[in-house]
């Protein structure tokens, strides 16, 4: 009999994926500049470490906050009892505006249409258990994020249909591309009940163009179907174009309170823009008040702790502090993804160009033995076993094509992405220098061979030639 249930059983979780399997590498031999200076370097991580002295200054300058007091006095109790599951309204108010202030106060949020969440992980399995049934279906444009198989199927039952999406425009969204997605599940007798896309894209690190968000209005309301747009990067953005977000979009479109309003969702969290994921601070911006009122009442499995909320309602509600953190943040953004880029390109790599989130999306297509996933997968392993780089294969984003990997560069120091570059020089260079050794073995044989053969066609008599 089975003493367990098939859910903690099976293995959609994705726990076996290349995406996780090299952070468990990196766990059992992480890089230390001192204490381990040949571990490996974590850059499958996409973590902001670049503003924590912006946060903690702005700590040391609000003890009020930091220590739970208000005016003098300590709120610890209050603090510390149960807390009802709709959240501090000082707490949502800061975060609605902060949303706002990222995209440039061209849009604004409804403090009641939002629901705080345990991060944007627990904002997208709610949104599909308020969406779909079991066995139900979304479009996913590739490649994505790959904890999206737990977030979003493993346990709501949701399966995932790719739009399969290329290099060969920039990897961006074509109407033939959503189409055939949607024939694709209809083909495997899936209801389609929505889009999912992240804007700005994790993997891709771009933003999405506003021809792209046109079409994706337009797809949903042919269809009749929700669109669920994680816009967890859209203060993560420090080159041009700018984002635009799909509120936006939907404002200029008209679309106020109408149909295709109420099934336009956004997802949202402190994760990446604040650098706080262990905060797990997340929400879920909804116009339809039924999925605002079912998504409350789910948030009780995963609140954002009172403290949290109090902290982070100070802190986001001192405007001149977010000013500042937003552009500063950017700014050192900016400059660590040139410094990313330039080290790759010094190693004879490109990628994609990008101008938003924590990595870049490189092609490695060059290096592979052949033009496969078995070869990804095959330079994967040097890179993290021998090179000492944990990098995430295209594979483990879903991409299609072979050759791609995710990097990283907001997780570390600048000396250690200097480091992780010279690495990945030497190891491009050892690899040339194996192909240019090869290439002079192949052509000293083939010479030898033309050589041994003209040797015996002289040494054979007259009328044997
Ligand atoms: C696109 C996307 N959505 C959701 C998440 C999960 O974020 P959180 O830490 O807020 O749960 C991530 C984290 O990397 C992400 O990249």
């Amino acid at each position: 009999m089975r003493l367990l249930s098939r859910k903690a059983t099976c293995n959609t979780h994705g726990q076996d994926s290349s995406y996780f399997l090299g952070w468990q590498e990196y766990e059992k031999n992480p890089y230390d500049e001192i204490k381990n200076p040949t571990g490996i370097i974590q850059m499958g991580l996409a973590e902001n470490q670049l503003s924590f002295d912006l946060l903690e200054s702005w700590l040391a300058n609000n003890q009020d906050a930091a220590g739970f007091k208000q005016a003098g006095q300590s709120i610890f109790r209050e603090l510390a009892l149960f807390q009802d599951y709709h959240g501090l309204p000082a707490f949502k108010k800061a975060l609605v505006e902060f949303m706002s202030e990222i995209r440039g106060n061209k849009v604004t949020f409804d403090q009641n249409k939002i629901v705080l969440t345990a991060g944007a992980t627990s904002a997208n399995e709610t949104l599909m258990f308020c969406l779909a049934e079991p066995g139900e279906a979304f479009l996913l444009p590739t490649p994505y994020y790959p904890g999206f198989d737990r977030d979003l199927k493993w346990r709501t039952g949701v399966e995932i249909v790719p739009i399969h999406c290329t290099s060969s425009n920039g990897f961006q969204i074509t109407a033939p591309a959503l189409e055939q997605a949607y024939l694709e599940a209809q083909r495997r007798n899936l209801r389609v009940k929505g889009v999912l896309v992240t804007n700005p894209s994790n993997p891709l690190g771009t933003t999405m163009t506003r021809n792209e968000l046109n079409l994706l209005v337009d797809f949903i309301t042919e269809k009749s179907i929700h669109l669920i747009s994680d816009e967890i990067y859209s203060g993560t953005v420090f080159n041009s174009p700018s984002f635009v977000s799909i509120m936006e979009i939907l404002k200029d479109r008209k679309c106020e309170n109408t149909e295709v309003w109420n099934r336009v969702h956004i997802v949202y969290s402190l994760s990446k823009d604040l650098g706080l994921p262990g905060f797990r601070v997340g929400a879920i911006y909804s116009n339809d008040d039924m999925v605002v009122s079912a998504a409350t009442k789910m948030s009780s499995f995963g609140l954002v702790s009172s403290q949290t909320q109090y902290l982070l309602s100070a802190l986001l509600s001192d405007k001149k502090f977010t000013k500042n953190y937003i552009s500063e943040n950017q700014k050192r953004l900016k400059q660590r993804q040139r410094s990313l880029v330039k080290g790759l390109e010094k190693a004879g790599i490109s990628c994609l160009k990008s101008n938003a989130g924590l990595f870049c999306w490189v092609n490695m297509k060059h290096l592979l033995s052949s033009n496969t996933f078995e070869a990804e997968m095959e330079l994967w392993k040097k890179i993290v076993y021998d090179v000492k780089l944990n990098i995430s294969p295209g594979s483990s984003c879903h991409c299609t094509e072979p050759g791609w990997f995710r990097v990283c560069f907001a997780n570390m120091s600048q000396e250690t992405l200097e480091l992780a570059m010279q690495r990945l020089k030497s190891f491009v260079d050892s690899m040339a220098n194996q192909s240019t050794h090869q290439m002079m073995k192949n052509s000293r044989k083939k010479s030898l061979t033309k050589w041994v053969l003209r040797l015996s066609f002289h040494d054979r008599e007259p009328e044997e030639r």
